[in-house]
């Protein structure tokens, strides 16, 4: 039995299998460069998260109705549950789908109509956040902000994604201030191919209670002590470390030295579709790879629910 855990740091665009991509191709008239599933699964090596990015954004384009986001969410908590995931905290990507037609309101009406049903259906309390993405420019951000004003029932927080360096926290300072006033809660993809002090500006000058990846925290002795010190919860990946390069390979993963270093760590899926495995598949490459114990297995599946959303008594009836 896979062990219960939360899921803090999960693209729902990233849970889009290449089955699933073919059937809402089909369904919805769009053609896809691709000629098999196999073809597709072809083009899943990728230097950086760039390459990753390229590959993540023209996938999307099959995702058009409110029951497309519905399917794929529907796909993503059946797996989690499977991998013993109780709780989802769920990012989505509203640019990259408004850029192409398709408005806030079919993908947050759509992902509902999953959420709402999921602890019934699947047993997974889910969260929604909305992430920016940070390669757009802040006006774009804002305005997507103002888009969402009508379904801020339905979205716990937002957070900061895609293209990382040349893109600094900075540049959303403004942003996540309205976020703040709206009362939303606050995280930021930093540290992944960035450097550490994106982490510190992320803190700083966006106030993310959460820091998504933080890796290269570990280049910055005081950062690590620091963020040590304030417990603040560090959501990892590392399959998604090893797929796009951030790391050599999952034995090189500095994740033991972290946890040794006092980091409140949690071990999350990002891409599953694309990084070849969900969350419980990277609890157990991380214990083969490194030889974690279970002592650390349960640890980091505990962190999992300290850092996330719920609050406390939820947090007991899902753990
Ligand atoms: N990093 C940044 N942006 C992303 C990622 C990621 O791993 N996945 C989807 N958008
Ligand atoms: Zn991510």
């Amino acid at each position: 039995m896979p062990l219960p855990k939360a899921e803090l740091h999960l693209h729902i665009e990233g849970t889009l299998e290449p089955e699933l991509a073919f059937e809402l191709a089909a369904r919805n008239g769009v053609e896809l460069p691709y000629a098999t599933t196999d073809a597709l699964r072809e083009a899943y090596r990728f230097e950086d998260l760039q390459s990753f990015l390229n590959l993540y954004y023209e996938l999307m384009a099959v995702l058009r109705t409110e029951r497309d986001f519905e399917d794929l969410a529907n796909a993503y908590l059946a797996r989690a549950a499977a991998q013993g995931v109780r709780h989802a905290e769920i990012f989505f990507d509203p640019q990259a789908h408004i850029a192409r037609g398709v408005g806030m309101g079919t993908v947050v009406e759509g992902l509902s109509r999953a959420l709402d049903r999921s602890e019934e259906n699947h047993g997974v309390s889910t969260h929604l956040i909305l992430c920016f993405l940070r390669d757009e420019s802040a006006e774009s951000a804002l305005a997507t902000l103002d888009a969402a004003k009508p379904y801020l029932d339905r979205i716990i927080g937002v957070g900061l994604d895609s293209a990382e360096v040349g893109h600094p926290p900075v540049k959303f300072r403004e942003v996540y201030e309205t976020a703040a006033a709206l009362g939303l809660r606050r995280v930021a993809h930093a540290g992944e191919e960035g450097p550490p002090e994106y982490i510190t500006e992320a803190l700083d000058i966006l106030g993310v209670e959460r820091v998504d990846h933080g890796l290269r925290c570990m280049e910055s002795p005081d950062l690590v002590a620091r963020l040590a010190r304030d417990r603040v919860p560090l959501t990892l990946c590392p399959l998604s470390n090893v797929r796009l390069r951030t790391v050599d390979t999952l034995a090189d993963h500095p994740l033991p030295a972290m946890l040794e270093a006092g980091l409140l760590c949690t071990v999350n899926s990002d891409d599953p579709a694309y990084f070849g495995g969900y969350a419980d598949d990277n609890f157990t490459a991380v214990r083969e790879a490194l030889g974690l114990s279970e002592e650390r297995l349960r640890e980091l599946a505990r962190n999992s629910f300290l850092a996330s959303f719920l609050d406390d008594d939820e947090e007991k009836r899902a753990g």
